[in-house]
């Protein structure tokens, strides 16, 4: 059964291979971790990032909790969650980011990712979260849509890796 937990240093060297096969699928509509960096300390050297990170201690980064996606002791995805609703939140990254390991798509996990992630989003007190999607990412849309997602409207972005490309924003009511 999938659950989401927190991230832990048990978990890194499968959080390096699904950042690593996303990385070779050249997947832009996420950006992971380089897996390059991902080492023997690297957790214990970035948990304190990521824990002034989700308190917003981190100038000009938007306040994000990270959570992994595990199946049997298997890594499968993540999820992040967003919960204040920035500018940057607005128009580029969303209230949620979430993936899963190339390996490992078309088996519902992105759905139960997805799911689960707006159980935790309504834990943190939210009422409604907003999901920002490539125009071109037809599966994320599919499970958008699927769970509640009601299209906003699209707009014309810019980004390094998509470059200029059209930005559907979803809301889903909680
Ligand atoms: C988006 C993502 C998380 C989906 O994960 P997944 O585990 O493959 O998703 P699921 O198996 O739960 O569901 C996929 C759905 O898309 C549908 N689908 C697959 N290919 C499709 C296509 N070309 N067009 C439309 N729908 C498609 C599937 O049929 C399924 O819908 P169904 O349950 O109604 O049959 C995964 O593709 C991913 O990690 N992509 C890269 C990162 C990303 O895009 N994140 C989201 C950023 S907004």
């Amino acid at each position: 059964m999938l659950q989401l937990i927190e991230r832990c240093q048990k978990y890194v060297s499968g959080y390096k291979d699904y950042c690593q096969e996303l990385y070779d699928n050249h997947i832009i509509y996420f950006r992971p971790t380089n897996p390059n960096s991902i080492d023997d300390n690297w957790f214990f050297r970035t948990k304190p990032w990521y824990d002034k990170k989700e308190k917003g201690l981190i100038e000009g980064q938007t306040i994000s909790f990270h959570y992994w996606a595990i199946d049997d002791g298997k890594f499968i995805g993540e999820f992040q969650l967003r919960p204040q609703l920035t500018e940057k939140v607005l128009t580029d990254i969303g209230s949620i980011g979430y993936a899963v390991r190339v390996s490992e798509w078309g088996k519902g996990y992105g759905t139960e990712i997805l799911r689960q992630g707006l159980l935790i989003a309504k834990k943190h007190g939210m009422e409604k979260v907003l999901l920002t999607i490539n125009e071109e990412n037809a599966v994320s849309i599919r499970v958008c849509e699927k769970l509640g997602g009601e299209l906003q409207d699209t707009i014309e972005v810019y980004n390094k890796e998509e470059g200029n490309h059209l930005l559907r924003r979803y809301w889903i009511n909680l």
